[in-house]
């Protein structure tokens, strides 16, 4: 390979035939003691008025006549090689001053003595200092090299994982949730098909390695918390944002529930006579006696139910919280989510639980608008980390994808969604239109903290826990 040109921070490269590069792959252009460290994002021919002038020449006069061209010289071949030349386009993404990354791109490498090379991945991580104590394997790179991220990565940071319909971001956030919780952190899964309860069990039906760290909790049945465990704070909250109770009816349902909690008599029952019998305005009593069944149907509310803090405790060695919200109503959807999050962010702030990993599938579908801005910033500062998992990108708001720190981005070639994931993330626009929309299944671009920076592509290695999360189909194979 030679550099052809420079245009921007992009270099062009010339490959002959025998020169093969992937997109995405890194190459280190080595001149002197100082070296280039490029990626490549895309690839095309070479291609000049005369070349193309030639090969319409040649495929005439081939198709004219039936005799052998005479060719002593072999220029033929020659000409050939040159037809078959093709262009890498990459991106300067580093240099390497005596064995030291630097971000100074400001020279250029010599067109004729500088020699370039494929650079492996565990040269890159040696020039980035990328170590950690926490691995995640996550599969291989372009070249067959094993990859893996460090826990301490997406420990208290924003990642996002999005991609078209089908192309592998539920398994990807399965395998971060098991390898987390091999550490030993805490994990709380908004799951909506019901397909993360699988990861307590391998694909041949035995149980795996975290089986009796997944606690699957059904709303209704293992979801249940006793009203004094809630608190008001959260049942308000409950009551305002998922069940829009007006704030007339909240102030009565305020002094229900004090008068109740004085008598040392809260429970739903209890509520519930206190509701129809109460001397209040019947508009007031509608509402509530509405929310009050709402509620009572959802059974999230029991005389005795979970405690995060027995669940989630430093030293116990790590749970995932599945949260199956697959079969359950939309309105019980966001109750429960409205629930968990004040209370988590409750214990968190009197520090009774460790800091948690938050998963949250398609969250665009039960968490209000204002609760983004919320989990984002304010809940970071208590310990709540977020994973959102996603097919469409456009769900999110600019603001939240300003402060994300790592994207996990699957095939994507809608161009509306190409055009929105570009613009926002982390990396430059041609790479990520360039290497997006011809990412294979079950390949992804990670970009950001994760990987310093320098975005890379991965193979997502298989799990051997059992995934489940497949689209049922009427007619089988
Ligand atoms: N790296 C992989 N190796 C083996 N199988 C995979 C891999 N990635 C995904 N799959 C399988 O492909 C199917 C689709 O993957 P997955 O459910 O993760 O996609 P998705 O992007 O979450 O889809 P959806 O948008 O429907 O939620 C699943 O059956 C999953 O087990
Ligand atoms: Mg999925």
């Amino acid at each position: 390979m030679k550099i052809l040109s420079k245009n921007g921070n992009e270099l062009l490269l010339l490959a002959m035939k025998e020169d093969s590069a992937a997109k995405g792959e890194y190459l280190l252009i080595e001149d002197k003691s100082r070296s280039m460290i490029v990626q490549v994002y895309d690839e095309e021919y070479l291609s000049s008025q005369a070349l193309i002038e030639d090969i319409v020449k040649e495929e005439v006069v081939n198709a004219s006549s039936v005799e052998n061209l005479h060719d002593p010289l072999n220029i033929g071949s020659l000409l050939r090689l040159v037809r078959d030349a093709r262009i890498f386009r990459a991106k300067i993404r580093a240099s390497v001053n005596d064995g030291k990354l630097s971000s100074d791109v400001t020279w250029l490498p010599s067109r004729v003595e500088s020699r370039i090379r494929r650079l492996s991945m565990k040269e890159l991580n040696s020039y980035l200092g990328r170590r950690g104590v926490f691995p995640i394997p996550l599969g291989r790179t372009g070249d067959s090299e094993e990859f893996e991220i460090f826990a301490e990565d997406i420990d208290g940071k924003l990642t996002i994982i999005t991609g078209k319909k089908e192309s592998g971001k539920s398994h990807l956030s399965k395998m971060l949730v098991k390898t987390l919780v091999q550490h030993g952190a805490f994990v709380v899964v908004f799951d909506l098909n019901n397909e993360y309860s699988g990861l307590g069990w391998n694909r041949d039906g035995t149980p795996s390695c975290i089986h009796r760290q997944v606690k699957v909790l059904e709303p209704g049945n293992a979801l249940r918390f006793s009203l004094n465990y809630c608190g008001k704070g959260a049942v308000s909250g409950m009551l305002k944002n998922a069940l829009d109770m007006p704030a007339a009816s909240l102030r009565e349902f305020f002094r229900i529930w004090d008068w109740l909690e004085n008598k040392q008599s809260l429970s739903m029952e209890a509520i519930g006579n206190a509701v129809n019998t109460w001397n209040i305005n019947e508009l007031v009593r509608d509402a509530l006696v509405s929310r009050y069944h709402v509620i009572q149907s959802s059974r999230l509310f029991a005389d005795s139910g979970l405690r995060f803090e027995d669940v989630i405790s430093a030293g116990s060695g790590g749970a995932a919280l599945v949260i199956n919200m697959g079969e359950v109503s939309p309105t019980v959807r966001r109750m429960v989510v409205e629930l968990v999050l004040t209370k988590l962010v409750d214990l968190l702030e009197r520090q009774v639980i460790p800091p948690i990993f938050l998963f949250a599938e398609e969250a665009h579908l039960y968490i209000r608008d204002t609760y983004w801005e919320d989990i984002i910033t304010r809940m970071r500062h208590f310990g709540i980390f977020t994973t959102f998992i996603t097919n469409q990108p456009d769900a999110i708001s600019d603001g939240i994808y300003r402060q994300v720190d790592n994207i996990f981005l699957f095939n994507f070639t809608n161009d509306g969604d190409l055009d929105k994931i570009a613009k926002v993330s982390l990396a430059d626009n041609d790479t990520i239109r360039s290497i997006v929309r011809t990412l294979p299944q079950r390949h992804c671009l990670a970009i950001g903290k994760a990987v310093c920076d320098l975005p890379v592509v991965i193979r997502v290695a298989a799990a051997e826990v059992l995934t489940l999360g497949e689209t049922k189909k009427f007619f089988k194979k």
